[in-house]
């Protein structure tokens, strides 16, 4: 099952917001379908978001109908702009519309329209080799009979690919080892509950579903070996922005001595912002803090926040663990020496 497929003239989706209850494939055929399933969450999760991107601007360029080049590409720039409107954390968006935008430098549009679709499938075979490889170095740190703590969903719904910090579980198992997972339920849209849980179920891994605020009762009771998150965005210093929670899970383990580790591909690496401070972090609409899958819980008219992610300072990160090696402190150094890259 492919959460995201280029059927060479439309682009077909798994519309995770209906997971687990329904396994429902939506056909998106114009760029203007493709960033309202980014900005709805149809598609989500950063690697996977950067995928769908590609293929997105990569559809929009075959609708352009221009007198000239220069007409071309200033048409291309507002297709360009709807989509980095559509998320502002996860970096993966913003790395997928440069390399989309640097794709289209042939003299002729027809060349240039296959160059975009061609660039689109080289981001997503790249992210596929990517997630598999970082989840295979990653395994290495997971010791038979670990039980592992993950947030928010991190598999091949949220990378198109292998998965990140979920990949790095089932590769561990892959490799003959008993693993058990503890899943956070992720509000307030239940990535956790409703997505990671359901991937698990499908790998046959022993999964324990908590609610966030369990999290401390687990980790502080010797219930969790470490703690393996995603992420959206990787400042040079290693601060990291993931799924609103991740920070609270990051002190929590440093606390109770337990190795936190975030694992991503190196292409949520933003060395151009030095420190967390420097990222977006998306406010979403707080009827999604008030309400439950649809249904309304807290008073009308109360005030609500909702911030979708949090920085996680890089002190309390154990390792990050990428395809091109896993990275220990000082990360602003590490992560600059463009990653020494550990043999399998
Ligand atoms: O709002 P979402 O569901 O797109 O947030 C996703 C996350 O925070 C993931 O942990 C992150 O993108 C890593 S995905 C491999």
């Amino acid at each position: 099952m492919k959460p995201v497929e280029w059927l060479g003239n439309k682009l077909k989706i798994i519309d995770q917001t209906q997971l687990p209850g329904k396994v429902v494939f939506v056909e998106l055929r114009d760029h203007t379908e493709v960033v309202a399933a980014i900005k709805e969450l149809k598609v989500r999760g950063a690697p996977a978001i950067g995928v769908a991107a590609a293929y997105g601007i990569a559809l929009g360029a075959q609708d352009i109908k221009a007198q000239n080049k220069a007409e071309f590409l200033s048409q291309l720039d507002k297709i360009l702009q709807t989509f980095a409107a559509a998320r502002p954390t996860a970096v993966n968006l913003f790395r997928a519309i440069d390399r989309m935008k640097k794709a289209a430098t042939a003299a002729d549009f027809t060349t240039i329209k296959q160059s975009l679709i061609d660039e689109a499938k080289l981001i997503h075979a790249e992210e596929e080799a990517a997630t598999e490889r970082l989840s295979r170095l990653g395994a290495r740190l997971i010791k038979d009979g670990f039980t592992v703590l993950t947030h928010c969903n991190t598999g091949p719904l949220a990378t198109a690919g292998y998965g990140t910090a979920l990949g790095v579980i089932k590769a561990a198992k892959e490799q003959g080892k008993k693993i058990e997972a503890i899943v956070t339920e992720t509000r307030p849209l239940l990535q956790g509950a409703r997505l990671t849980a359901w991937e698990l179920m499908q790998e046959n891994i022993p999964t324990t579903l908590i609610t966030d605020s369990m999290a401390g009762y687990f980790l502080s009771r010797g219930k969790v070996n470490c703690v393996i998150v995603g992420a959206d965005r990787i400042a040079a210093n290693g601060d990291t922005a993931n799924k609103i929670g991740t920070y609270t899970l990051a002190v929590l383990a440093k606390e109770n001595g337990i190795p936190f580790y975030v694992a991503a591909p190196t292409s949520t690496i933003d060395l151009s912002v030095s420190s967390g401070e420097q990222i977006p972090i998306e406010e979403r609409n707080p009827e999604e803090v008030t309400s439950i899958g649809g249904i309304r819980l807290a008073p009308k008219g109360v005030t609500a926040a909702n911030p979708a992610f949090d920085i996680t300072p890089h002190q309390y990160i154990t390792a990050i663990i990428t395809e091109k090696g896993i990275v220990r402190k000082p990360y602003m150094s590490s992560l600059k020496k463009s990653l020494s890259v550990e043999p399998i």
